[in-house]
C-alpha cells in the first residue's frame, strides 16, 4: 500500500473538519488539490474513506479508522519538527500564529517590533474570528494564539497580556452622544449592528446584555469590524467594539464613545496554546516578548469623552 504522509496529513485535516472547503483553508490548499489528495488515498487504500449524506459528508468504517492513525501519525510529526526547531535555536525557524479579527488593529505593531529584534524567525500570522480560533487550537494547527477568551472546550494554558476595553459606538449626531450616565435598559430600545455569530466581540456583547435580563434589538449583520463601524457612522444602529478597533475614528471624531453604566467593560486580551504542547525556542520568545510588552506597545488609547 502506498500512502504518503502528505495524502494523511490532508485526509486528518478533511477528517477533523468534516468539510473539503474547511481543510483547504487550513492548509492553505486549493479545494481540488484536497479532494485530489483524498482521492488518491483512498485508491491506495482501496476504500472510500467518506461518504456524501446530501450536503455534509461523514467518515465511512475505514475512514474512521484511518482517522485514529492519521491524527497519531501528524502528532509525532509535529511533536519531530518541534523537536528538531528547539535544536536550532531562538532565531531560526517558523512561527505560526493565529489572532482574533479584533486583534489585527495591533498585532502588526507587535510582529515589527518582535521581527527587528529576531530577524530570523519567519512568522505566518492568520486572522479569523473566535470560533475558528477555537478549531485551529483543537486541530494543533497553530503555534499560538492572541485571542479575546480563552476556549472553554480545548484544554489551553493562557495568559492575559493586554487590556481589551469594550465601548458603545454611536454616530456623533446621536441624540445619546454627550449624554452622561445612560442606563443599560435604555440601550434596549436602539437597534444594534451585530458582528457574526463567532466573534468573540458579540459573545461578550450578548452576556452583558443577558446578565442585566435585557435583549439586545439586532439589526444588521456584520462580519467584520469595519463594517460595522461604517454601519454604525451610517445610523444604522448603535454596536459594541473593542476601543482598539476606532482609534481612528475617535481622533476624526467619525464616532463617539457612549456614556453608558457598565462601560468600558473590562476585558483582556490572552495569549493561547494547546496545554501539553512544546513551544519552540522562537515561540518561547514571542510568548516572553508579548507577555512583558505588548501593553507598553499597544495599549488602547485613553478615553476622554
Ligand atoms: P472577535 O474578537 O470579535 O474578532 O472574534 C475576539 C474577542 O474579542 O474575543
Amino acid at each position: 500500500m502506498h500512502v504518503s504522509l502528505r495524502q494523511l496529513r490532508v485526509f486528518e485535516a478533511v477528517a477533523r473538519h468534516l468539510s473539503y472547503t474547511r481543510a483547504a483553508e487550513e492548509l492553505h490548499l486549493s479545494q481540488p488539490a484536497v479532494s485530489m489528495q483524498v482521492r488518491q488515498l483512498e485508491n491506495a487504500v482501496g476504500l472510500a474513506l467518506f461518504e456524501r449524506l446530501g450536503k455534509r459528508i461523514e467518515l465511512t468504517e475505514a475512514g474512521r479508522e484511518l482517522f485514529h492513525y492519521s491524527r497519531a501519525v501528524n502528532r509525532s510529526l509535529q511533536e519531530m519538527e518541534e523537536v528538531l526547531e528547539s535544536l536550532k535555536g531562538v532565531n531560526r525557524g517558523r512561527l505560526h500564529l493565529a489572532a482574533a479579527s479584533t486583534v489585527n488593529y495591533f498585532a502588526p505593531r507587535l510582529l515589527a517590533v518582535f521581527q527587528r529584534r529576531y530577524p530570523g524567525i519567519a512568522l505566518h500570522l492568520d486572522i479569523t474570528n473566535r470560533e475558528s480560533l477555537v478549531q485551529m487550537l483543537e486541530g494543533n494547527a497553530v503555534d499560538l494564539v492572541l485571542m479575546g477568551r480563552p476556549p472553554e472546550r480545548v484544554e489551553v494554558e493562557s495568559e492575559p497580556f493586554m487590556e481589551n476595553p469594550l465601548v458603545v459606538i454611536a454616530p456623533p449626531e446621536h441624540p445619546l452622544a454627550g449624554v452622561a450616565d445612560i442606563p443599560l435598559a435604555r440601550l434596549a430600545e436602539e437597534p444594534f449592528v451585530m458582528r457574526e455569530p463567532g466573534s468573540g466581540t458579540r459573545q461578550a456583547m450578548e452576556r452583558i446584555f443577558a446578565e442585566q435580563g435585557l435583549a439586545i434589538r439586532h439589526g444588521m449583520q456584520m462580519t467584520r469590524n469595519e463594517a460595522v463601524k461604517q454601519a454604525v457612522r451610517s445610523g444604522l444602529g448603535l454596536s459594541v467594539v473593542s476601543l482598539h478597533t476606532i482609534e481612528l475614528e475617535l481622533e476624526t471624531r467619525r464616532l463617539v464613545v457612549l456614556d453608558v453604566e457598565g462601560f468600558p467593560h473590562r476585558r483582556h486580551w490572552f495569549l493561547v496554546y494547546r496545554q501539553g504542547k512544546r513551544l519552540s525556542p522562537a515561540a518561547r520568545a514571542f510568548r516572553d516578548f508579548v507577555i512583558a510588552e505588548a501593553s507598553g506597545i499597544a495599549a488602547p488609547v485613553a478615553l476622554g469623552r
